[in-house]
């Protein structure tokens, strides 16, 4: 049995890469791996998308042996194509499954996905039940948020529903789909999630530092969390959360830390496609690490005029010695 056969554990010192669309690809998942990450899921993949040997949907399902234990999270709104996806997947090696009743961009709920399904509870339970029938148990998640809206809360009556149809977890993003990212995250709710049923409960939303993180574990009680945006600007939150939760301290990259990160980034991607697409990204990405530092519109800027990989990778191995990085403005 290999390492993505196995199932996954779910413990508070094993942190999860969430599913992040645009960005969480096979280099950033390599990269959060490195950092603590325990388990990383794949941007949402459209399930009638798998069907049209569409090159950017095959970009998405690009793994690694090291990739693991992965989750592939799929968006669609028919049961019947997860039917017939899941043992094509299975065949390529993918092993867990997530899916995305929890997206409330325009273009996801028109299509009937993503949060769309909160609306429709039906549709997700009949869709849960032939994931779980294809993947088998112990591999299917749902990503769900409170409901529609406040009026329409339902997450707790959708959770009950879908532990009955043999879902292994589930992930609550504790804001209404009509939100968006708006107002908080209500952590409350997943405690409230937690005791209502015996599924394992993984927690998202707002977590933007590890201690956002320890905060939430121990208020909500979650069997885990995931990082999104917070590993966005921060790919080691992963090892600093576990860090955090044995007492020890953490403390802000230093420019040597800042330079060796973007070099990771930088080399993780150039590796696997070295495109000048992919260049374009990274100029953009990376850039973010530096949030909090002096000066970092001088790094950006330095970055997104680099027209090679060779220039980039000088620039961030000079950031380990350039002062403009932290001095004052
Ligand atoms: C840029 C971006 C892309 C996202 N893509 C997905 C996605 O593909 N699938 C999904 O279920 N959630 C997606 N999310 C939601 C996150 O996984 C997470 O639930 C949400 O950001 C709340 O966590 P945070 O507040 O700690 O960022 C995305 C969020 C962001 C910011």
């Amino acid at each position: 049995m290999n390492t993505n056969q196995q199932r996954l554990l779910f413990e508070k010192d094993k942190p999860w890469l969430a599913p992040l669309a645009g960005y969480s690809d096979l280099p950033f998942r390599l990269l959060a791996k490195k950092h603590g990450a325990h388990v990383v899921c794949t941007e949402m993949v459209s399930v009638k998308g798998l069907f049209h040997q569409n090159r950017g949907t095959q970009k998405l399902l690009a793994t690694h042996k090291d990739d693991t234990p992965l989750v592939l999270q799929l968006f669609g709104p028919d049961a019947p194509l997860f039917e017939q996806a899941i043992p094509l997947l299975k065949e390529r090696g993918f092993s867990f499954f997530d899916l995305n009743a929890g997206c409330s961009v325009r273009k996801v709920l028109k299509s009937g996905s993503g949060a769309a399904l909160l609306w429709d509870v039906p549709r997700l339970i009949s869709i849960a039940k032939s994931m779980v029938k294809s993947a088998g148990e112990h591999a299917v998640g749902i990503k769900i948020r409170l409901g529609p809206d406040e009026s329409q809360e339902n997450y707790l009556d959708v959770a009950k529903k879908l532990e009955d149809v043999g879902v292994a977890w589930i992930t609550l993003h504790p804001r209404y789909a009509k939100e968006l990212f708006s107002g908080h995250a209500r952590w409350e709710c997943i405690a409230k999630l937690k005791e209502h049923v015996n599924l394992p409960i993984i927690a998202s939303g707002d977590l933007f530092t590890a201690e956002d993180g320890v905060r939430c574990i121990t208020e909500t009680n979650a069997d885990t969390l995931m990082f999104a945006r917070g590993a966005l600007y921060n790919p080691t939150i992963f090892a600093q959360y576990n860090k955090l939760l044995n007492n020890e301290p953490i403390h802000t990259f230093t420019p040597t830390e800042l330079s060796k990160l973007l070099i990771e980034h930088i080399t993780l991607y150039k590796h696997f496609d070295d495109s000048p697409a992919a260049l374009r990204r990274i100029r953009s990405f990376a850039p973010r690490y530096a949030k909090g530092f002096n000066k970092i519109k001088i790094l950006r800027s330095q970055m997104a005029s680099c027209e090679t990989w060779e220039e980039l990778l000088t620039l961030a191995h000079a950031v380990a010695s350039l002062d403009i990085f932290i001095e004052s403005d």
